[in-house]
């Protein structure tokens, strides 16, 4: 009897640690870089590099989700083009600090993946940060892409994939006839049945026009089919545009929302799940690992 309350109040204390850590950290999903055009160090092209990394993390401390950045010196070919993007239900402190990590392991050039590229794109769960020496301003730029998909099959795949498809498509509408043009961002929930909703988020780059955004949004609803068909939840993510869908909230309902309203417990269980769920090699492995590493502390302990 002891020891059985005593794994519920480890249980919940576990809860509590996972909490705390999901809304501390922002969580780094992957990072993509050219490899056929590199600079090479102590160059002008290094230098606008740096600079444009450290203005946009400094960008991010002003309460905003989007900023563009230029940083131009030396000669045409040595100009940085770069930008940030929350997403648009981000509080302003976790967007700055989702934006600074960003940019440092951007800057960080000894990782082996992305040594001295001129192009590269990281995204998080919470930002997106990416520079490249061509403009890509205004642009729809749909490569690279990235999906995720929830492991959890849904039963009634024809009529939840009506759903979804009605429901992403409204999302997408709404978000790129925002009356806000600085945030073109919008979620929408649905009834599946009694007892099951569906949520859906969809987003552009606020420098898109509403018809290039929905015309990326469509893009990436269409390669639904290809990331996540049958899964209870799946996201595309774009440089310029991206989706997410699962059957629990996974954003912040009054956007932007200070994270004491969210209630701890529930939204400590539904970020269990999502961890639980997730097939990616990387965030599956660094929840499993932070899971694993709590329960074995707690064990040690416990003995
Ligand atoms: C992006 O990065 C992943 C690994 O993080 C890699 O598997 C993939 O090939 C890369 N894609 C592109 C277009 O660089
Ligand atoms: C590098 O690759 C990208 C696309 O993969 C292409 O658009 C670009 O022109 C290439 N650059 C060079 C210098 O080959
Ligand atoms: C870059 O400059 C630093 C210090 O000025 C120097 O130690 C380093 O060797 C230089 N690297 C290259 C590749 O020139
Ligand atoms: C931001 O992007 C717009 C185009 O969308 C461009 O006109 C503007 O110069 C950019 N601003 C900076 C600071 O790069
Ligand atoms: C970025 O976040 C990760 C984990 O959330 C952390 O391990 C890392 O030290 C952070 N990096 C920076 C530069 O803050
Ligand atoms: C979900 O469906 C896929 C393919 O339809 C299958 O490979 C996978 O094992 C299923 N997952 C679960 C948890 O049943
Ligand atoms: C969603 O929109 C796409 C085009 O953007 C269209 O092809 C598709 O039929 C629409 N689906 C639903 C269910 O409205
Ligand atoms: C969005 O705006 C376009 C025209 O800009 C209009 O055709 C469409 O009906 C609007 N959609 C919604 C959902 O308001
Ligand atoms: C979902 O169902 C509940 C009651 O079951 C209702 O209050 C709510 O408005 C419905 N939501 C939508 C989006 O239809």
């Amino acid at each position: 009897m002891a020891l059985f309350s005593l794994k519920h109040a480890l249980f919940f204390m576990f809860l509590i640690f996972t909490t705390v850590h999901a809304s501390d950290d922002p969580i780094f999903l992957r990072q993509n870089c050219t490899t056929n055009e590199t600079f090479t160090s102590n160059t002008t092209f290094q230098l606008n590099l740096r600079t444009l990394l450290s203005s946009l993390s400094s960008l991010a401390t002003r309460n905003t989700q989007f900023r563009n950045a230029t940083v131009s010196g030396g000669s045409p070919s040595d100009t940085v083009y770069g930008l940030f993007l929350c997403r648009g239900d981000v509080p302003p402190q976790l967007c700055q600090q989702c934006v600074l990590n960003a940019t440092q392991r951007l800057g960080n050039q000894n990782t082996d993946t992305c040594k001295f590229a001129k192009s590269a794109i990281i995204w998080y769960d919470e930002c997106l940060v990416r520079y490249s020496n061509r403009n890509f301003f205004s642009t729809v730029e749909t490569r690279p892409r990235m999906r995720l998909r929830n492991t959890a099959n849904i039963s009634d795949t024809k009529s939840f994939l009506r759903l979804l498809y009605t429901t992403l498509n409204e999302t997408a509408d709404e978000a790129a006839n925002s009356s806000n043009v600085d945030k073109l961002y919008a979620t929408k929930q649905a009834n599946i049945s009694g007892f099951q909703t569906l949520y859906c988020l969809t987003q552009c780059t606020p420098d898109l026009s509403p018809q290039d955004c929905r015309r990326c949004l469509s893009d990436v609803i269409g390669d639904l089919s290809w990331c996540c068909p049958g899964s209870q939840g799946g996201r595309v993510l774009y440089p310029s545009c991206n989706f997410r869908y699962e059957l629990y909230p996974f954003y912040r309902m009054d956007s932007p929302a200070p994270e004491a309203n969210v209630s701890p417990t529930a939204s400590t269980i539904k970020k269990g799940e999502a961890g639980k769920r997730v097939v990616s090699s990387e965030i599956a492995t660094a929840t499993f690992v932070s899971i694993g590493v709590t329960w074995l502390w707690w064990v040690f302990v416990l003995k």
